[in-house]
């Protein structure tokens, strides 16, 4: 059977799959196959040698899937998930088969989804995404992402304002102002998630984007939460993107977590980087993230079995398979993540290197 012949299912079942005995699961839990394909639902089924009918902005080539591997600081990892369900559904139809079997705690949704959800007027790229947490041994985690933007950018801010004071956080929204968004239009609020179990530590996080921005401005957004060092951002931003910038591919993004207890500040802070937009291909990508993965003392050799559960394509075929690469920094723990697409559409081309030669 050819890779083409398959569904999209079938597709990043296999990848899902994989990844996860990676990761040290042993094959007899089967529930992170099952989620997948009801987070996918009905347009799992769609070959995915025909272009797809839906336009997915999870990933660049419109596969509804991107896969993730969380390091934290001991450098014990999950594999993640994110994913748009696809096909005739509507929002929120795949939470409702899951919140009872993983009993999940939706008061916080509940209180914030009518601001987020789409009617006639309201045309956003997204409505409701999903992540989908696993760990060898543990029960799936299942986490919700809403979109500011669903009623257009003038209302982004105010809609993101009103979710503060629902959640019992509307001391921190000036701060976040202050802190993430003082560039007029190039910082914007890109999505608004909620973890979905309960206790004291499921996260509200809140996601900004930063058009064209340089480190010091990401360096600003994390000095919001007390404690960070920003050199750490500075290293990131070098080692990863090459420079201090100005970022002026794909888009910096910070996000704010807020946890029990948080009512002015939030406890963590997190910088994504869109490494594809920075580096020409993919063995280029890999080994910036392979030096930071050293640099943090985390084992490299997961990266490169993670990479071979996804794809067979030689890295410097295409850029894109690494597509973002996030430091986490904070009181509810630091870490790292790597994301990995699927490229069940397409792959990437790469860029140009540039040659030494060329220099002088
Ligand atoms: N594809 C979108 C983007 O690159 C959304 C997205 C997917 C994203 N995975 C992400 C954003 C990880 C930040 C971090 O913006």
């Amino acid at each position: 059977m050819s890779r083409t012949d398959l569904s999209l299912y079938e597709h990043t079942g296999g990848q899902l799959d994989r990844l996860c005995r990676v990761a040290g699961f042993d094959g007899k839990d089967r529930r992170h196959l099952e989620l997948l394909e009801g987070l996918l639902g009905p347009g799992g089924g769609n070959s995915i040698a025909t272009a797809p009918e839906w336009n997915s902005n999870v990933a660049d080539d419109t596969t509804p899937i991107e896969f993730s591997l969380a390091f934290d600081a001991t450098g014990e990892y999950v594999v993640r998930v994110l994913g748009e369900s696809v096909g005739a559904t509507a929002p929120g139809e795949f939470l409702e088969t899951v919140a009872e079997p993983y009993r999940l705690d939706t008061r916080r949704l509940d209180a914030i989804a009518d601001l987020f959800l789409p009617h006639e007027e309201r045309q956003g790229p997204f409505t409701m995404w999903y992540s989908l947490i696993f760990r060898p041994g543990h029960e799936p985690k299942i986490k919700v992402y809403l979109n500011p933007q669903i009623s257009g950018p003038t209302m982004a801010d105010s809609l993101v304002h009103e979710g503060f004071r629902r959640l019992g956080i509307d001391a921190a929204f000036d701060p976040v102002i202050q802190h993430a968004l003082p560039r007029g239009e190039l910082d914007n609020f890109a999505f608004f998630a909620l973890d979905l179990d309960g206790g004291p530590l499921s996260r509200v996080k809140v996601y900004v984007s930063h058009e064209a921005a340089e480190s010091a401005d990401v360096e600003r957004a994390a000095e919001l939460v007390p404690g960070i060092d920003p050199l750490h951002i500075r290293e990131f931003c070098a080692v990863l993107g090459g420079g201090k910038g100005p970022f002026e591919g794909r888009p910096l993004i910070s996000s704010y977590s807020f946890v029990e207890g948080d009512e002015g500040r939030p406890s963590n802070y997190s910088l994504y980087l869109p490494i594809r937009s920075y580096v020409p291909d993919d063995e280029v990508a890999r080994a910036r993230v392979l030096a930071i993965m050293a640099q943090y003392d985390l084992d490299g050799t997961i990266l490169d079995k993670a990479i071979e559960a996804v794809t067979e394509r030689p890295l410097r075929h295409g850029v894109g398979l690494i597509a973002h690469v996030s430091l986490r920094l904070g009181d509810i723990g630091s870490g790292i993540t790597i994301y990995l697409s699927s490229e069940a559409y397409q792959v990437m081309p790469p860029g140009r290197r540039t040659l030494l030669g060329e220099l002088r």
